[in-house]
């Protein structure tokens, strides 16, 4: 048994799997071999979804069936409703509400009730179910908060624009469309990351399905993974309101000694393949609406950390303008952050149960070796 200590598990070894695969020197990202700029421009999120679960591309009857049993899918409980209306007027923090109603959502599982790891048709259907119903949860909570009354899911619309539809209460344009679907794309699965190690870790014990994503919401919401994308947005509106050129902004942040959000990466030595699709659609939606400066401060922000740390951009990054432009409320950039990796959470659970062992890592116990009890009353 190796003692070497590795703070992060980085570098860690801990599984086999056939999901994705980065290569951060080179900053390629592949899903199940597919370059992740070919499907961001040519496969719909539920193509993707399609690729990841059940290990190769569909063909285009087996893609409108799947589609079909996704959009089956997507109305929700009003017993969850009411939930999420509850959480919604409380002003419940937008990732905790949605841990909370997908939690919830197994009591409402057809399926829940026999959770055998090894089902996978069951644990398909599962996952189907979680991931057609994120959007309708998310949309809901977010209209109840601004006094509207949520919107049915509609069946004649893709996922991405299906959930814009149900956010906005009208049909997205197709480039909004288009856009949404590839953020969902690029989103979809990035190996271990720290909220799929939990699901993974959660689905080791055999916990079921909902159990391993929930997890997984919860690990997704912190500022050092998902919870970026929305700390990026706020800086570049600090930015924005101050005056000040972005470069002093950054400057005077690291000085302070914090983070600058969007930047570094575990994996990644160079910039994050995903940071830079999505930082030509935030340029693209900045010229087609005739004002460029969110980009603008993220290419100056973006230049200023290469010479200063040598630290590159990663996906929450650009994730950032590009949503606030589509007219997203910030403080929801990672609940759809988890709506896109709820897929890649499922596969890898999927993944897991076919070879499944408990994960249980060791601490090097650095407390006291031998103490002398003394009861309380005495202490
Ligand atoms: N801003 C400023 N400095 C950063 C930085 C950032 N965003 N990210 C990393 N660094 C620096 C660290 O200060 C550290 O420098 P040091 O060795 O001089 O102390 C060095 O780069 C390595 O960082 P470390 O925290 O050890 O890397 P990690 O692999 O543990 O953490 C992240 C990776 C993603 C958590 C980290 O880069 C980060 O906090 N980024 C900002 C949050 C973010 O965008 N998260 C989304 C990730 S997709």
């Amino acid at each position: 048994m190796s003692d070497e200590l590795k703070k992060g598990l980085e570098g860690v070894l801990v599984a086999e799997s056939g999901l994705s695969h980065i290569d951060g020197d080179e900053g390629r990202l592949v899903y199940r071999g597919y370059a992740i700029e070919d499907l961001a421009r040519q496969a719909s999120y539920e193509e993707v979804l399609y690729l990841l679960w059940h290990g190769r591309l569909p063909d285009a009857d087996e893609l409108a069936d799947f589609a079909d049993e996704m959009t089956a899918e997507r109305e929700v409980d009003d017993g969850v409703l009411a939930t999420v209306r509850e959480l919604a007027e409380q002003d419940e923090d937008p990732m905790a509400a949605l841990r909370t109603a997908v939690s919830m959502l197994s009591g409402y599982d057809p399926d829940d009730s026999d959770h055998e790891p090894d089902d996978r048709e069951a644990n398909l259907r599962k996952g189907r179910r979680i991931t057609a119903k994120i959007p309708t949860l998310l949309a809901a909570y977010n209209r109840i908060r601004n006094g509207q009354e949520p919107v049915d899911p509609r069946e004649d619309l893709d996922h991405a624009a299906n959930f814009l539809y149900m956010l906005n209460g009208e049909e997205p344009d197709d480039v909004l469309a288009e856009t949404f679907d590839m953020a969902l794309v690029l989103h979809a699965d990035h190996g271990l990351n720290a909220s799929t190690f939990a699901a993974m870790v959660t689905s080791s014990t055999l916990a079921d399905l909902h159990s391993a994503v929930t997890s997984a919401i919860g690990t997704l919401s912190g500022s050092l993974h998902g919870g970026a994308n929305q700390n990026v947005m706020r800086m570049l509106k600090e930015v924005d309101d101050s005056d000040k050129d972005p470069v002093k902004w950054v400057r005077d942040a690291l000085d302070e000694g914090r983070r600058v959000p969007g930047f570094g990466h575990r994996v990644y030595n160079v910039k994050d393949p995903r940071a830079k699709i999505l930082g030509e659609e935030s340029e693209a939606l900045g010229e087609a609406a005739g004002d460029t400066k969110w980009y603008e401060y993220s290419v100056a922000i973006e230049e200023f950390m290469a010479e200063e740390k040598g630290i590159a951009p990663n996906v929450d990054f650009y994730s950032a303008s590009t949503y606030y432009q589509m007219g997203i409320p910030v403080d929801i950039y990672t609940p759809i952050f988890a709506m896109s990796r709820a897929g890649g959470w499922i596969a890898h659970v999927l993944e897991q149960f076919e070879d499944n062992r408990l994960i249980r890592p060791r601490a090097r116990y650095v407390g006291s070796e031998r103490e002398e009890f003394v009861p309380v009353d005495e202490r």
